[in-house]
């Protein structure tokens, strides 16, 4: 069955989608274009790629005129108990999820060429949908407080990680799943329970939802970080301990969710060796 067109006409290949959602700055349409990429591909109507037609991946994201981006040194501090101190803290997590939206995106459209399966795709077509879906929840959440993403500034450092690894599918999964959404696995069910204490069963739901869904997408990154490994014959923590060296500034921060972590396939010989040292 065709699904119908909306709006721009369908787009030339699942490579293109993706490039489109990440250029794409107003983020109502990047959310709808996300929903409409990952029906048109589980429906198996797009193909992965067309090389002659496929826009060239953007070294950006598209971002409206607001939020402000600031260095992470200037962001203002938050409290964490007052009105304004929890409308910041569901910013600046929407802010994070927006960034998950383009880099679960720039993995699809960035690597489309790479020789792998086509579930692998599967796999980060549904991250990139979810990721989309997150955003949305927390869009509505500032809704209910009478705030909404852009009124405050935001942390200019996100998109880093996928410059650092726009060469290498290797390194891009050590760094984007396997660091920043596996740290999202130690702090998120804090979250869960602070949001709980203060009888706001909003956010815990929301955060909730978020942590079901992120144990999934570390568990997609272990999965074919190892694939890759193992089709190159490289040991697999040796290899990551290399990656996260060359690519990612700063240690591992503890405590870890060693139980989600393990859960989604990354046992403590990935992380450990590179965590802090605290004195
Ligand atoms: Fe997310
Ligand atoms: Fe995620």
């Amino acid at each position: 069955m065709e699904l119908p067109e909306q709006g721009a006409g369908r787009p030339a290949s699942l490579a293109a989608a993706a490039r489109t959602i990440v250029a794409t700055a107003d983020l109502d349409a990047k959310i709808a274009l996300s929903r409409r990429t990952a029906d048109l591909w589980f429906a198996r109507q797009l193909s992965l790629r067309r090389p002659t037609l496929d826009p060239p991946a953007p070294k950006r994201p598209g971002r409206p005129d607001r939020p402000q981006l600031l260095a992470p040194r200037d962001m203002p501090r938050r409290s964490a108990d007052s009105r304004t101190g929890h409308i910041a803290l569901l910013h600046a997590i929407a802010h994070i999820e927006l960034n998950a939206v383009d880099l679960a995106w720039d993995i699809v459209g960035r690597f489309a060429g790479e020789r792998v399966p086509r579930s692998f795709f599967d796999d980060w077509v549904t991250v990139g949908l979810e990721e989309s879906i997150h955003f949305g929840l927390l869009r509505d959440r500032l809704a209910d407080f009478g705030a909404a993403y852009g009124d405050l500034p935001a942390h200019d450092g996100l998109w880093q990680a996928a410059e650092e690894t726009r060469c290498d599918l290797s390194a891009r999964l050590a760094i984007v799943p396997l660091v920043l959404e596996a740290r999202g696995l130690d702090v998120t069910p804090s979250m869960i329970e602070r949001a709980e204490t203060r009888g706001d069963e909003a956010d815990a739901a929301v955060f909730r939802r978020i942590y079901e869904d992120e144990k999934k997408h570390v568990y997609f990154g272990a999965k074919w970080f190892k694939f890759l490994c193992d089709r190159e014959g490289r040991p697999f923590e040796p290899t990551f301990h290399a990656l996260v060296r060359k690519h990612f500034r700063g240690a591992l921060k503890p405590p870890f969710n060693d139980r989600a972590r393990s859960e989604a396939g990354l046992t403590p010989g990935f992380y450990r060796p590179l965590e802090t040292i605290r004195t």
